[in-house]
């Protein structure tokens, strides 16, 4: 991602927060720019919390790799599986549990990582519900639209 990008997703964000975007994937960080700049030409300057909602929305990956149910389920598999069989089988197990724990839990992850470094109510709210049904959006209907269609994954 060129340094310009970059200047562009830490003038949306507070340094608290682009110190935790800065740690995502790059696949998520490149989601993430995208998402933001489609928003960006509908939403505007006036709506910086948003903005830092469209380049965090998928910030609670950053946590769902590492559960300790996770630990403890691979310290389990290592006492009684041999190495080579073990490894092919883990890879292959934390791949789906990767994907599922993200799809259940990245939006509650990252509102309270959110939470916890101060960021502004409205940006967690939409954090938190980005994968939820219209009905029960919180986020003003017009700026939630725009939002979830600018986000495609
Ligand atoms: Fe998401
Ligand atoms: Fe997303």
């Amino acid at each position: 991602m060129s340094e310009e990008n970059l200047d562009w997703v830490r003038s949306h964000l507070s340094e608290n927060e682009f110190e935790h975007w800065e740690k995502l994937s790059m696949a998520d960080k490149r989601h993430s720019f995208q998402v933001a700049r489609r928003a960006s030409s509908e939403i505007g300057e006036e709506g910086k919390e948003f903005m830092a909602a469209a380049l965090l929305h998928d910030i609670g990956k950053l946590e769902s790799g590492f559960t300790t149910f996770g630990r403890v389920f691979a310290t389990l598999v290592c006492l009684f599986f041999p190495l080579g069989k073990m490894e092919k089988w883990a890879q292959k197990n934390r791949g789906l549990r990767r994907r599922l724990i993200d799809y259940a839990k990245h939006p509650e992850l990252g509102a309270k990582l959110l939470k916890g470094i101060g960021s502004k109510e409205q940006t967690i709210t939409w954090v938190l519900e980005h994968h939820s049904e219209r009905e029960k959006w919180d986020t003003p209907k017009e700026i939630a639209e725009i939002l979830s269609s600018s986000d495609n994954d």
